[in-house]
């Protein structure tokens, strides 16, 4: 089927631009190793309106520990659009810009690389004709501000948009903010925001413009009533689902692979940006699940993003300043 999509785009190459049917259809083009593979998120931290308030400040010691423990890079969600003025030119804060050029200075010294993103941006997927001038000329400030940094610096357009962010619209947007982050910015590696809260669906469903510095993602919690069960602010039953059959294993595997075709097919690596267990689930039941992903993810070559360091679905626990053992081991051994 997908190759009759590719011959059909071909046929109308007159009307489409060459960077949409490479995109599609030549499968000469190199798919580009990934500039990461062990990944953990930053969460709760600047992606709370004002860092501290969810529990979190990131400290340089953790950027030290996750290096120390194995981790090639983190993640660092930042709500931006809490930080940028409502009107045009909808100027960002000066100090939340220099807060994460200073983690992002710790990152460049310690060697790891952060992945900047724009997380939580909820009014974009609610309105996006009203929001989307506003988050492009978020990305022309962070894109003129970071052009300097560091190729450990990497940027993502925006996290898991939804709602009235279709596929279409988020793929329009993604092509957009590239051509603006690449004129500053043009061999940075990007990471483009996959629709529908990221998942794989939307995922197979997008036609990015291939670019050798581009990741796809997947963010993947599946079965979310497994992984969800019991956190207050989800849709999921309170307790008592239970994960890892024969049939679960499978069902997994076969994402991942459909993952691995996505790669395939756009000739771009995709990074699972998001994936874990929420921590009031019991923790061996989290671990069979977070072990099974990160060995299958693994297996074929994919980079992951652990969800979280010290958030809801944590590998570390602040009261005590310790890894939580199994969900480390589940990660790393
Ligand atoms: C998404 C949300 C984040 C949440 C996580 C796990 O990244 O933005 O707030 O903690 O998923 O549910």
């Amino acid at each position: 089927m997908r190759k009759l999509i590719a011959a059909a785009a071909l046929a109308l190459s007159a009307c489409s631009t060459a960077s949409d049917e490479i995109a599609s259809a030549d499968s000469t083009l190199p798919i580009s190793p990934p500039p990461i593979a062990r990944c953990m998120n930053l969460g709760s931290a600047l992606e709370a309106t004002y860092e501290g308030e969810w529990g979190y400040t990131v400290r340089r010691e953790d950027l030290e520990r996750i290096k120390a423990v194995g981790f090639d890079t983190i993640r660092l969600p930042v709500r931006w659009s809490a930080h940028a003025l409502e009107d045009a030119p909808y100027t960002l804060s000066p100090d939340m810009l220099a807060r994460v050029h200073e983690i992002a200075g710790w990152a460049e010294t310690i060697g790891l690389n952060i992945i900047i993103n724009v997380h939580h941006y909820d009014a974009l997927n609610d309105a996006p004709e009203q929001h989307e001038p506003r988050l492009e000329a978020i990305w022309d400030q962070l894109a003129a501000s970071f052009a300097g940094a560091s190729n450990l610096v990497i940027f993502e357009t925006l996290n898991e948009p939804h709602t009235n962010m279709s596929v279409a619209r988020t793929d329009a947007l993604n092509k957009r903010l590239m051509q603006r982050i690449r004129l500053d910015n043009p061999d940075r590696w990007v990471i483009l925001a996959t629709a529908n809260w990221g998942n794989l669906d939307a995922l197979e469903a997008s036609r990015p413009d291939y670019d050798p510095r581009v990741m796809l993602t997947l963010h993947s919690y599946t079965p979310f009533d497994f992984t969800h069960q019991g956190a207050p602010w989800a849709d999921a039953p309170r307790t008592g689902v239970r994960w890892g059959t024969r049939s679960d294993l499978k069902e997994m595997r076969a994402d991942l692979d459909d993952a691995v075709e996505v790669q395939t097919q756009q000739r771009m690596p995709v990074v699972v940006g998001e994936f874990g267990v929420y921590e009031g689930v019991p923790v061996e039941a989290r671990v069979r699940w977070t072990r099974a992903m990160r060995t299958e993810m693994e297996a074929r070559g994919l980079a992951w993003c652990y969800w979280d360091y010290a958030g809801s679905l944590k590998a570390y626990e602040l009261e005590t300043e310790t890894w939580i053992p199994e969900v480390k081991a589940a990660l790393l051994d």
